[in-house]
């Protein structure tokens, strides 16, 4: 008699380490770099509020659709959709998600490349108020061989982390990573706080002002609500498929929801009284952690100190939401195209190494080479935030909503009746109308903005 030997899906171990892992997706650059200066700018404590409704209206549903589709099928992003509905296009949704993470990995990792070379310039206590932070970064990120091999670290790095798989990989790192992470933005909150005229920041941050909310700000809030919970490329479909079938998937999604929310408003506490205790306004992106910031620890008691343990989060949170956009591509190569993890993970790595190569480069010596007017940098940001991240957004809530059977939703949602499910119904309508409406009025007015480039 042939034996057939099945072998075990990895998993995660415990609820906490699923739950860290998600939480370590989402907190990354869109809560430092975004979060707080779009709170900020837009309306204070009103923003904060909207976007808090949001969170709930939108990526909650969205996220547990996800969740639905990942742990029912027990697979990758594509295999989850060919079981789910075989012999249907559906599986395109998968496709299109995990090449959409695979090209934010292309830029994201030129940023954590970009982390890892603040982290040392803080250890070797290289921000002195004589620096032109501005000139730096721009004479940093425009060379040619110190990025490329910081971001190749970096890739190293979250490869490292994924070798040894799902459960002594992601989870092992997930849960020695994301308490530093929280104990470290908690210090630097702390901190801030005491600053002289910290109250500016807080105020900044804070203040309710509801004449800033304009249409543009509500669809600024919901793309940075699905940006920031990582929604939209089959992350939660990946993640979710390696979480037990007696986990409360609702309970795991609304913690991480509420817990991305806090990381974010603590980044703004310890940035923004910062920024303006020194006298600078603060903006987004890069500039803000780059820039500002190196200015701002030149100028501030222990700012060397504070520099270090800032650069450490920047680079945690960085290395957690690119471990899990990483993931989603592995378990495709591994599931769906038969290889090994650790074949999955040295195919990837080196076309990512290539292509995140071209992508730093693309800021220096490549920057002639456009495509619709941008560098290979921003078209790929702009494509995947633009296009790609809605499309599938779209595409998950319309699966989950129009072609899964309710009871089928309801049964996987509630631990096949073991756990009691509150306003099941507004679930699925929200999935069903507000959902997909909502993410194509989002992707509309994007596009509006990106048809300025032509
Ligand atoms: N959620 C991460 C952040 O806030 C970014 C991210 C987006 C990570 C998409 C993975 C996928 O920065």
């Amino acid at each position: 008699m042939k034996i057939i030997k099945m072998k075990k899906r990895d998993e995660f171990g415990t609820q906490f380490g699923a739950l860290l892992a998600l939480i370590g997706s989402a907190v990354g650059l869109g809560n430092l770099w975004k979060f707080p200066y779009m709170a900020g700018k837009n309306g204070g404590a009103a923003f904060i509020l909207l976007y808090i409704l949001f969170m709930f209206l939108l990526c909650l549903p969205l996220m547990l659709s996800e969740f639905t589709i990942g742990r029912r099928s027990q697979a990758n992003a594509v295999g989850a959709f060919k079981k789910l509905a075989p012999k249907s296009k559906w599986y395109f949704t998968g496709v299109l998600g995990t090449l959409t993470a695979f090209l934010i990995l292309c830029f994201y990792s030129v940023v954590g490349g970009w982390s890892i070379k603040y982290l040392l310039t803080s250890l070797s206590f290289g921000f002195t108020e004589n620096i032109n932070a501005k000139e730096q970064f721009d004479a940093f990120t425009s060379s040619s061989f110190a990025p490329v091999g910081m971001n190749l670290i970096f890739l190293g790095t979250i490869i490292g982390i994924l070798w040894t798989g799902v459960k002594n990989g992601i989870e092992r790192y997930s849960k020695i990573l994301m308490p530093v992470l929280f104990l470290m933005v908690l210090i630097l909150a702390a901190y801030a706080v005491t600053l002289p005229n910290a109250t500016i920041g807080i105020e900044f941050l804070l203040k309710p002002d509801l004449n800033s909310i304009t249409p543009q700000v509500v669809l600024e809030a919901l793309g940075q609500g699905l940006f920031s919970l990582s929604l939209g490329m089959g992350i939660a479909i990946t993640y979710s498929s390696y979480i037990g079938k007696n986990e409360n998937l609702p309970k795991l999604a609304i913690i991480t929801i509420v817990m991305d929310l806090i990381f974010a408003l603590l980044a703004g506490v310890a940035i923004l009284p910062a920024v303006f205790a020194f006298g600078f306004q603060p903006n987004e992106g890069p500039g803000l952690l780059f820039v500002i910031l190196p200015e701002v620890f030149a100028r501030m008691p222990f700012g060397s100190i504070f520099a270090i343990v800032f650069f450490i989060v920047l680079l945690i949170a960085a290395l957690t939401s690119a471990v899990s956009l990483l993931e989603v591509v592995v378990a495709y190569l591994s599931e769906q195209r038969k290889l090994s993890r650790k074949k999955a993970l040295i195919l990837s790595g080196f076309a990512l190494g290539l292509l995140s190569t071209l992508c730093s480069l693309s800021l220096g010596v490549l920057s002639e080479f456009k495509i619709f007017n941008l560098n290979i940098f921003d078209s790929l940001d702009a494509l995947t935030s633009t296009f790609f991240m809605p499309l599938g957004a779209f595409f998950i809530s319309l699966f989950v909503g129009w072609k899964m059977k309710k009871e089928e939703v309801y049964d996987e949602l509630s631990n096949s009746g073991r756990v009691k499910i509150k306003a099941f119904n507004l679930f699925i309508f929200l999935v069903r109308y507000f959902v997909p409406t909502a993410i194509l009025i989002i992707f509309f007015n994007k596009l509006g903005a990106f048809s300025s480039f032509f």
